[in-house]
This record gives C-alpha cells, sequence and structure tokens, in this order.
C-alpha cells in the first residue's frame, strides 16, 4: 500500500465530485431557480459569491487536474498518450483533456461573467432611472453567455465523469 497513491486518489475523487457536483447543481437547478425568483434572485447569486463559492470551485478544480494528471503519470509513465497506448490510456487521456477544456471554459468564461453580473448588478441598485434600461440589457446579454459556457462545462464534465468510471475496465 502506497499512501501517497491512496492522498492522491482521495484528493482526485473528492475533488472531482466536487467540482461536477458544484457545477451541475447551479448550472441545471441555482440558476434557473434564481432566473424564475426575479429580482430577488440577485440576491441568492450575491450571497453565493459572498461565500467564496467563484473562489472555491476553480480551487478544487485545480486540485483534482493536478491529481488526475498525478495518477495518469503513475499508471502509464508518461503525460500524454503515445505508442502503443492502451483503451484504458487512451479513455483516461479523452476525460483528463475533457475536464481541463471545462476548467478553461469555466475561468475564462463562466467565472467572469458571473463576477461582472455581480457588479453590475451592484451598480443596478445606485443607478439612476435612464442608465438602468443599458445595464439591465448588459445583464441579461452575460446571463446569456454565463448559462451557455455553463452549459457546455457540464457536457465536458459528463464525458470525463463517464471515462473516470469504465477506464479502469477498458
Ligand atoms: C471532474 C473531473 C474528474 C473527475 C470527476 C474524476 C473522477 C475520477 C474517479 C471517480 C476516479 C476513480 C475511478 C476508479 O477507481 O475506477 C478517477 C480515476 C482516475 N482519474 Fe479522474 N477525474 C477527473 C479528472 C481527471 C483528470 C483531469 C485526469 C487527468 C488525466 C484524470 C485521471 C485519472 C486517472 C489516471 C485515474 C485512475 C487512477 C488510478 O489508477 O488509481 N482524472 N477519476
Amino acid at each position: 500500500m502506497d499512501p501517497f497513491l491512496l492522498l492522491l486518489r482521495v484528493v482526485h475523487v473528492a475533488g472531482g465530485v466536487f467540482w461536477a457536483g458544484a457545477i451541475l447543481f447551479v448550472v441545471h437547478f441555482l440558476e434557473p431557480a434564481v432566473r424564475d425568483a426575479g429580482p430577488d434572485g440577485a440576491k441568492v447569486m450575491q450571497a453565493l459569491r459572498k461565500h467564496h463559492y467563484l473562489e472555491v470551485v476553480p480551487m478544487v478544480a485545480t486540485l483534482t487536474l493536478l491529481s488526475g494528471f498525478g495518477l495518469y503519470w503513475r499508471d502509464f509513465g508518461r503525460a500524454h498518450p503515445g505508442p502503443g497506448a492502451s483503451v484504458a490510456e487512451l479513455t483516461y487521456a479523452l476525460g483528463g483533456i475533457t475536464a481541463l477544456v471545462a476548467f478553461f471554459v469555466g475561468v475564462s468564461l463562466l467565472r467572469p461573467s458571473a463576477l461582472r453580473i455581480g457588479a453590475l448588478g451592484a451598480e443596478l441598485a445606485q443607478a439612476p432611472a435612464e442608465k438602468q434600461a443599458t445595464l439591465q440589457e448588459e445583464i441579461s446579454r452575460l446571463r446569456v453567455r454565463m448559462r451557455k459556457s455553463g452549459r457546455w462545462v457540464v457536457r465536458l464534465l459528463g464525458i470525463t465523469i463517464i471515462t473516470m468510471a469504465v477506464g479502469r475496465y477498458l
């Protein structure tokens, strides 16, 4: 029994469950519920920010990625598939790539949109009437971007989850 390997697996599996679960819940349940709630919904999103959702998720995702690539290195002795790669190796590599792309979509589109919506929401509360329509328009545009990028992150992580679930049996 190798304690480091066990630690790596615990960090990886716990991190993966947290990352995928947190994204899935927000994209498929919380965001639509907040939208249905109208102006009051914005307060829930602000509270989510206050509880550091937008910092904790990328941090845990980073740990999942690092431990995943560490496990891949230990299992296959290289950083990416090469000559003679087994089906299992190719499957884990596919899951690794989709998780990496999901991470970049998350930090480059989803997270900045959510941050900007929060900032504009706060501005809207103080804004004069003539500026409110422009701010609302910008918020709606960002919401669409957030929803679309969120759905992509869910799809990509869905592929990762399937590959991780079946990898060792292939
Ligand atoms: C959301 C992202 C991820 C989730 C939810 C996840 C989940 C899991 C789970 C549950 C296992 C255990 C499977 C088993 O014991 O049969 C696993 C194993 C593994 N994962 Fe991931 N993973 C993720 C990202 C990654 C990434 C980015 C890589 C990088 C290539 C990776 C590489 C591996 C490898 C190589 C194993 C096998 C470990 C071993 O042999 O003990 N994973 N993953």
